[in-house]
C-alpha cells in the first residue's frame, strides 16, 4: 500500500531530480525527508485549526444575524514542486528550516464570503483572538492589484500544540467573495492556459474591466442585503 508519506516522498523526489544531481538528490534525502515530512504534517495541523476558527466564527456570529457570512472554506498545502521552486526563485538554500523560515504561503487557507463586510468582519475577530498574530495583512479589496485582482490576505502565526511541545506556524489566509473568486478562478484559468504566455493588453483589459463588474455587483449585492435587513429590522 502507497501511504501519505510515500507519495510526499516521492514527489519531493520528482521535484529535486528536476533541478538537482541525483547525488544532490540522495543527499537532500538522507537529510530531510523525515523532517520534511514532519514539517508537512504541521502544516496541515495549523491548516485544520484555522479553517476551524472560521467555522466556530461563523457559528457564533449567525446566531445574532440568523444567516450564514461563510459560503465555503478551502485549504490546500503547497506541492513539493512549488515549495522548491519557490525557495530557488528566492535564491535560499533547500533546507527544511529555510523552507520554514522563507515561505509564507506553504499552508493556505482561503475563505469565501457572502458579502464584503463579512470579510472584514471575520477577520477582525480572527485577529483578536490570543493565539493569532498578525504578520502581514495586503488589503487588494481596498488596493487592488493591476491585473484587477481583489481579496484580502492575511499571513498569521498560530500555535499547534503537538504531543510534546508547542509550536508556531505561519498560514496563509485569503478572504474573498464569491464574485472575487469567480473572477481569480477564471482569470487563473485564462493566464495560465497559455502555459506562461502573455495575453494581449486588450484582454488583459477585458480581464480587469470583468473584474470591476465583479466589484460593482458585491457593492449592488451589499446594498440590497443592508436595506433588506433594515426593513426587517423596523418591521416592514
Ligand atoms: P507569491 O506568493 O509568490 O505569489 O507572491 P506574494 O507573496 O507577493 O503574493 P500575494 O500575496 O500578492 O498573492 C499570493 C496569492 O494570491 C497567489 O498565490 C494567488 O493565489 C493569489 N493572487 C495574487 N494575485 C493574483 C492575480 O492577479 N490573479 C489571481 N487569480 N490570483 C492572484
Ligand atoms: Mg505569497
Amino acid at each position: 500500500m502507497v501511504t501519505r508519506e510515500d507519495q510526499v516522498l516521492l514527489s519531493l523526489e520528482q521535484a529535486l531530480s528536476a533541478r538537482i544531481s541525483s547525488e544532490e538528490v540522495k543527499r537532500w534525502l538522507r537529510d530531510y525527508a523525515i523532517p520534511f515530512h514532519e514539517l508537512m504534517a504541521y502544516y496541515r495541523c495549523a491548516m485544520m485549526k484555522v479553517e476551524t476558527k472560521f467555522r466556530i466564527l461563523n457559528e457564533n456570529i449567525s446566531l445574532a444575524s440568523d444567516s450564514n457570512h461563510i459560503e465555503s472554506i478551502k485549504t490546500r498545502l503547497k506541492s513539493p514542486m512549488g515549495i522548491i521552486d519557490k525557495m530557488i526563485r528566492y535564491g535560499q538554500p533547500i533546507t527544511v528550516n529555510g523552507i520554514e523560515e522563507s515561505l509564507h504561503d506553504v499552508a493556505g487557507v482561503r475563505v469565501i464570503c457572502s458579502f464584503v463586510s463579512d470579510i472584514y468582519l471575520l477577520a477582525e475577530a480572527l485577529l483578536a483572538q490570543d493565539d493569532v498574530k498578525l504578520i502581514e495583512r495586503k488589503d487588494y479589496i481596498m488596493n487592488p492589484k493591476q491585473s484587477g485582482y481583489r481579496s484580502l490576505h492575511l499571513i498569521i502565526e498560530t500555535p499547534i500544540y503537538l504531543q510534546d511541545k508547542k509550536k508556531y506556524m505561519k498560514v496563509e489566509v485569503q478572504l474573498r467573495t464569491l464574485a472575487m473568486d469567480t473572477w481569480a478562478s477564471l482569470e487563473h484559468k485564462i493566464r495560465y492556459k497559455k502555459s506562461h504566455e502573455a495575453l494581449s493588453e486588450e484582454a488583459d483589459r477585458e480581464l480587469m474591466e470583468c473584474a470591476e463588474i465583479c466589484a460593482e455587483l458585491d457593492m449592488r449585492m451589499e446594498r440590497v442585503m443592508s436595506s433588506s435587513s433594515r426593513m426587517k429590522e423596523e418591521g416592514r
